[in-house]
C-alpha cells in the first residue's frame, strides 16, 4: 500500500499556547488536522467561560488565511471553579472539557488541585451533563517516583474519583504505561485514553543513555520499552477507546536547554507521517483513521471530518529541524528513524 486516504484528522490534546507562540505553531496543526481540543495551561490558566472565550478568540485570530480549524475550548480545573460558570460555558459548546491537573505535576500546573474533595460537585455536575474530564493522571507526592507517578495515580485518586462518581465521563490523558493500558480497557463506556505520537516512538532511553536528550524530556516521562510496546499495542488495536491527543508542547530551545529545562515534545508538525509509520510497521495502517479520526469524536459525540486527507508513500520526507518564532527556535521531535509517508496538498 503507498496511498492512504482518511478522514482529516482531531488531536485530541493539543497545547497551542499564546503570542508569538500561537502565532508559530497553529499553521502546523491547522495544516493538517480539522480540529484540536486545546489545553488550558496558560499563564494565568483559563478557568471561566469568559477565559476560554477570549483564548478562542485570539486563536480564530492566529487562524492562516483560508483555514477552517477549530479550537475546541476546555477549562482548567481550580478549587474555586464556578458551577453556574462552567455549566453555562458547557450548554452554548464553549467548552468540550475540563481539565485536571493535579497541582505541581507539570508545566504551569500551579493552580490545579491539591484537595479532590473540593471540586466533588463540580466532577458531580459533569458528571450530570456528560462534560468529559481530562485528566493528566501523575500523582506529585515528592515520595513516589515519577516513574510510577502515573500507575499510583490510577489507584490513589482516579479509581477512587470514578467510584465516587458514577457517570463521570473521564480521558486519561497522554498515558504512558501498560498499567493505564490495562485500567483503561476494563474502564466501561465512560473511560477512554488519549495516546501521543511520541510516547509509541520513545522509552526513557530515548532520554537518558548516551547522554541527556532535554528534546525528549516530557511529561508523563516516557518509561521502560515494555510500557511502549503496551502503547503501541492499545493505539494499533482498533479499539475506540484509544485514540490521537499529540499533547505537542512547544516551549522555545532557550526554555528545554538549560539546567532545569522544560517539559513537552513538539510533535504538531510530523505527526501523521510518524504515525503512519508506526501503524505500518504494525502491520496495522488499515486501523490508523479509527486512532486518529474516528475514536476521539466518537468519545466525544461529535461527527467525523467529512473533509479527507491522502497520504502517500515515497522516498525520506526531510522535515525541517525545528520551526521559527519572533521569540526564538522550537525543536521538532526527532523520531530518530526515516519517515516515508507524507500528507499530500
Ligand atoms: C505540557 C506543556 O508543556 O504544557 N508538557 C508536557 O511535557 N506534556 C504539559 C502537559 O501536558 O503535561
Ligand atoms: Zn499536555
Amino acid at each position: 500500500m503507498d496511498r492512504l486516504t482518511l478522514r482529516r484528522p482531531d488531536d485530541w490534546h493539543l497545547h497551542l499556547r499564546d503570542g508569538a507562540m500561537l502565532k508559530a505553531v497553529l499553521p502546523e496543526t491547522a495544516r493538517h488536522f480539522a480540529r484540536a481540543l486545546v489545553m488550558p495551561n496558560l499563564v494565568p490558566p483559563v478557568v471561566t467561560a469568559a477565559d476560554a472565550a477570549d483564548y478562542r478568540d485570539r486563536i480564530l485570530a492566529a487562524k492562516p488565511r483560508g483555514s477552517d480549524f477549530r479550537p475546541l475550548m476546555t477549562l482548567y480545573l481550580t478549587e474555586d471553579t464556578q458551577v453556574p460558570d462552567l455549566r453555562a460555558a458547557a450548554e452554548i459548546g464553549l467548552v468540550t472539557a475540563v481539565k485536571l491537573y493535579p497541582a505541581g505535576a507539570t508545566t504551569n500546573s500551579a493552580s490545579g488541585v491539591k484537595d479532590f474533595t473540593k471540586v466533588r460537585r463540580v466532577l458531580e455536575n459533569m458528571a450530570q451533563i456528560g462534560l468529559p474530564l481530562c485528566v493528566h493522571g501523575e500523582v506529585t507526592d515528592p515520595e513516589v517516583d515519577i516513574f510510577d507517578r502515573e500507575a499510583v495515580f490510577i489507584e490513589r485518586v482516579l479509581d477512587p474519583i470514578r467510584r465516587d462518581i458514577p457517570g463521570l465521563r473521564v480521558v486519561m490523558e497522554h498515558i504512558t504505561t501498560a498499567d493505564a493500558v490495562d485500567y483503561v480497557r476494563d474502564g466501561g463506556d465512560d473511560l477512554a485514553a488519549t495516546i501521543t505520537t511520541h510516547h509509541l516512538v520513545i522509552n526513557r532511553n530515548h532520554i537518558l543513555a548516551g547522554g541527556i536528550r532535554p528534546h525528549y524530556y516530557c511529561l508523563p516521562v516516557a518509561k521502560r520499552e515494555v510500557h511502549r510496546k503496551a502503547l503501541v499495542a492499545a493505539a494499533t488495536s482498533g479499539e475506540a477507546r484509544f485514540f490521537l491527543g499529540t499533547d505537542s508542547a512547544p516551549h522555545l530551545d532557550a526554555a528545554k536547554l538549560m539546567p532545569c529545562g522544560c517539559a513537552g515534545c513538539f510533535t504538531a508538525t510530523n505527526t501523521l507521517s510518524i504515525l503512519a509509520e508506526m501503524f505500518e510497521r504494525e502491520g496495522a495502517l488499515e486501523r490508523l483513521e479509527g486512532f486518529t479520526s474516528l475514536h476521539g469524536a466518537a468519545f466525544y459525540r461529535v461527527e467525523p471530518n467529512d473533509a479527507r486527507i491522502v497520504l502517500s508513500k515515497g522516498e525520506p520526507v526531510r522535515y525541517p529541524p525545528g520551526i521559527l518564532t519572533e521569540d526564538g527556535v522550537v525543536t521538532m521531535f526527532d523520531p530518530g528513524f526515516p519517515l516515508h509517508w507524507r500528507v499530500e496538498g
